[in-house]
């Protein structure tokens, strides 16, 4: 296939509103976040001075992506504690926003057991808010150091796989710094190939029905002046049979023990599709993704979405007309399924790659190694 489907982002701006960020005005702490349900029409902030909108923010997704949730639920603990909030409330209806990435319950209990440890220690309400604020800080630096350190492994695991550089990647969703505390999972290996000049063509899923590839991944991707392609997802089996794919790149929301994946929903079949191509299938999470507590893929609880999110578009341009606010694409009364994740068996994936190094075979042994010293409760 010609380089005519190439398209190089003209737009190189960095994005510089950050996905996340804790501000202390006059009137009071509050958590800003950059409204993604808004991208890339408009760079939107939106602005959180308790754990309800912050809870309803993480629903809409205008805060999403398994690391990103979690840092959000670190913050979300604190803005509780620093404005004098029910902190135990706001700690379980923030862990209980979104059942799939364990990331976000993992950083609610970070921050909350830094929270409840210090008002233990008799240091009273605003040493204990500072406890939980110092938590959701460093859960926040430490993902940008995780995100740095599996851009590096995950460079070097492509350039062994595909010796001839010049690699032809294909990603789902959105795995860059709009999740993350640096540059993300996925997307943060696929920029350091770009970074490096192997990067030949990030192939972007457009990831139905709420289009994270092509609103955010693209997004990103042009800003980063990468050579990007946004296909529509059931065009990935057409891509792979023409020999157009050397490796899928794709992020996580639960790693069980036995390694099966939970992402976005569509990438159990591109799963299946690169096993018949004989493409190597990557996945790239930090170690707060995996879950020992979670035995199988069975177990794994797949968040099911409003059947509207399908039945209807949602453009913020476009008038809305339909009962979840979008244009309707299916006559009224449809019924739809609408699992918002899926989860590959391990033996579809080649490796997982985390920020402690790349775990191929994936066996539920190498993986139990992983993350001793990550905090989880
Ligand atoms: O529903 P979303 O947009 O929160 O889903 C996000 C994903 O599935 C990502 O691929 C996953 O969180 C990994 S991000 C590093």
């Amino acid at each position: 296939m010609a380089d005519q489907y190439a398209q190089t982002g003209e737009d190189k701006r960095p994005t510089d509103i950050p996905a996340l960020r804790w501000e202390e005005p006059p009137e009071g702490p509050v958590l800003v976040l950059l409204d993604q349900t808004r991208l890339p029409a408009e760079e939107v902030e939106l602005v959180c001075t308790d754990a309800p909108a912050l809870v309803e923010a993480i629903r809409s997704l205008a805060v999403r992506g398994a690391p990103l949730l979690g840092i959000a639920g670190a913050y979300g603990v604190a803005l509780a504690a620093v404005r004098g909030y029910d902190v135990d409330d706001a700690a379980n209806a923030l862990a209980g926003a979104r059942p799939t990435a364990v990331n976000l319950a993992v950083g609610v209990r970070r921050a909350h057991a830094a929270y409840r440890a210090a008002l233990a220690d008799g240091g009273g309400a605003p040493r204990a808010a500072e406890a939980a604020l110092a938590a959701a800080r460093a859960l926040h630096r430490e993902d940008a150091e995780a995100s740095a350190r599996m851009a590096a492994h995950g460079l070097a695991l492509l350039d062994e796989l595909l010796p001839g550089g010049g690699h032809r990647v294909l990603t789902h969703c959105n795995t860059g710094s709009l999740v993350s505390g640096g540059e993300g999972t996925a997307f943060a290996v696929a920029l350091a190939a770009h970074r490096a000049g192997r990067l030949r063509r990030l192939w972007v899923d457009e990831t139905r029905p709420l289009l994270q590839g092509a609103r955010l991944t693209a997004y990103e991707a042009a800003r980063n002046g990468m050579a990007y392609t946004l296909l529509a997802d059931n065009a990935a089996g057409s891509l792979f049979a023409a020999g157009e794919v050397d490796a899928v790149l794709i992020g996580a929301d639960r790693i069980a023990a036995d390694g099966s994946v939970a992402n976005k929903v569509g990438s159990y079949p591109l799963a299946v599709l690169a096993r018949y191509h004989h493409v190597p299938f990557i996945v790239v999470a930090p170690v707060t993704t995996l879950d020992p507590d979670t035995p199988d893929g069975a177990a794994i609880e797949v968040e099911q979405r409003p059947g509207y999110e399908v039945t209807e578009i949602s453009v913020p341009q476009v008038p809305v007309t339909g009962a979840g606010g979008g244009v309707p694409i299916a006559p009224l009364g449809t019924q739809a399924y609408n699992p918002a994740f899926d989860v590959t068996p391990p033996e579809l994936v080649t490796a997982i790659v985390t920020e402690e190094g790349v775990v191929s075979p994936v066996t539920a042994q190498a993986l139990a190694g992983l993350g001793a010293g990550a905090p989880r409760r």
